[in-house]
């Protein structure tokens, strides 16, 4: 059953003024996270934006936001078919199995200069 969901938007110049400050994107993301983007070349600042806001929505989705979550233990990746899917470390999979752990679905977009995620958490059904 689904137990949490969330949603944020992220619009891409606030990623673009994080790449210009040395050192800022590595205090928001995982070290493989601005690996996968940066290969991406132009697509980086939008590709970060994709995965701020699928922080954002982790912490919607937990219902508790980010407090005591390093962002960079919320990480995103692609499968080989490109799907996204959440890696949950550290401080992230400490809140998230606390709030009664399960499965944290992901799905992202962007379009222009926009870019929004949506998390859905999935628990096993109680026992009767
Ligand atoms: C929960 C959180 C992720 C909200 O994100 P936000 O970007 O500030 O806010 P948004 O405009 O995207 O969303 C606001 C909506 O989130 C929802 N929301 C607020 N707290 C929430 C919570 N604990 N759980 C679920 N949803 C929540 C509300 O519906 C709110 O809208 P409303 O006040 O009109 O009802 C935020 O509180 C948080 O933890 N932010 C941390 C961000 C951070 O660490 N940034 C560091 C880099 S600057």
């Amino acid at each position: 059953m689904i137990s949490g969901i969330g949603i944020d938007i992220v619009h891409v110049r606030r990623i673009q003024h994080w790449l210009d400050v040395p050192g800022l994107v590595e205090r928001f993301f995982h070290p493989q996270e601005i690996a996968d983007a940066r290969a991406r070349g132009a697509g980086c600042p939008l590709s970060l934006a994709a995965r701020f806001a699928a922080k954002e929505a982790f912490g919607k989705a937990l219902g508790t936001g980010l407090a005591h979550i390093r962002l960079g233990d919320i990480l995103v990746r692609n499968d080989p078919n490109g799907k996204p899917f959440l890696v949950l470390e550290g401080t992230a999979r400490a809140r998230f199995e606390e709030a009664g752990g399960g499965i944290a679905h992901c799905s992202l977009t962007h379009e222009g200069e926009n870019a929004v995620a949506m998390v859905v958490i999935e628990v096993a059904e109680p026992s009767a």
